[in-house]
């Protein structure tokens, strides 16, 4: 977890934005506290990852073709768990988009195989490392797969969906870390494998 936690950070500041401004302090991140992240900087299908208790969580703007995706049966049909039945998410993201908000994906970046950062494909493209991609993650040490609501593929080695972390939206700008909505009760000790 040490070495991957130190992997993204790096990815982060090159690949993927990361936000000077979403930065907590270095004594917030050391106490696993909830972390704020300004939503009014992330573009409609753009990704940040920030770090919140030496994990990576990825947060995507989904736009209303990527949501139109995850309910195609041409999509379903490729997934392992589309109903997310194995609760690997809080009951508030108990849903076919997994977030509170259909638009937010809020998930931990950890591959249920063993623990590798999936990489960022959001668009059907043939320009990527699978043929006749739809659009998700791939995980660059053994090829799973998952959509852009973290679900896992049929017939690849990662047995579960992406964790979703504990979080909240305490204004409509603003999505907080590591903490649930109001009286709610949830940890990420809860979830079967992270
Ligand atoms: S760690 Fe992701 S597929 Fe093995």
């Amino acid at each position: 977890m040490i070495t991957l936690a130190t992997a993204a950070v790096g990815v982060g500041a090159v690949a993927w934005p990361f936000i000077s401004s979403m930065e907590p302090a270095a004594d917030t991140l050391a106490a696993g506290a909830p972390i704020d992240v300004d939503l009014s900087q992330i573009e409609p299908g753009q990704q940040v990852l920030v770090l919140w208790q030496e994990k990576p969580i990825l947060i995507v703007n989904r736009p209303p073709a990527a949501l139109q995706a995850l309910q195609s049966k041409a999509m379903i049909d490729h997934l392992s768990d589309p109903n997310s039945k194995v609760p690997q998410q809080p009951p508030y993201a108990d849903n076919w988009h997994r977030s509170v908000q259909t638009e937010w994906a809020v998930l931990v970046g950890i591959c249920t195989h063993l623990g590798c950062l999936p990489d960022y494909f959001p668009n059907p493209s043939k320009n990527t490392p699978v043929a006749d991609w739809p659009g998700g993650y791939l995980c660059p040490c053994h090829g799973s797969k998952y959509d852009l609501a973290g679900r896992v593929w049929k017939n690849v080695p990662a047995p579960y969906n992406l964790p979703v972390p504990p979080y909240h939206f305490p204004d409509p700008k603003t999505v907080r870390v590591g903490q649930n909505p109001p009286r709610v009760t949830w940890s990420l000790n809860d979830i079967v494998q992270i």
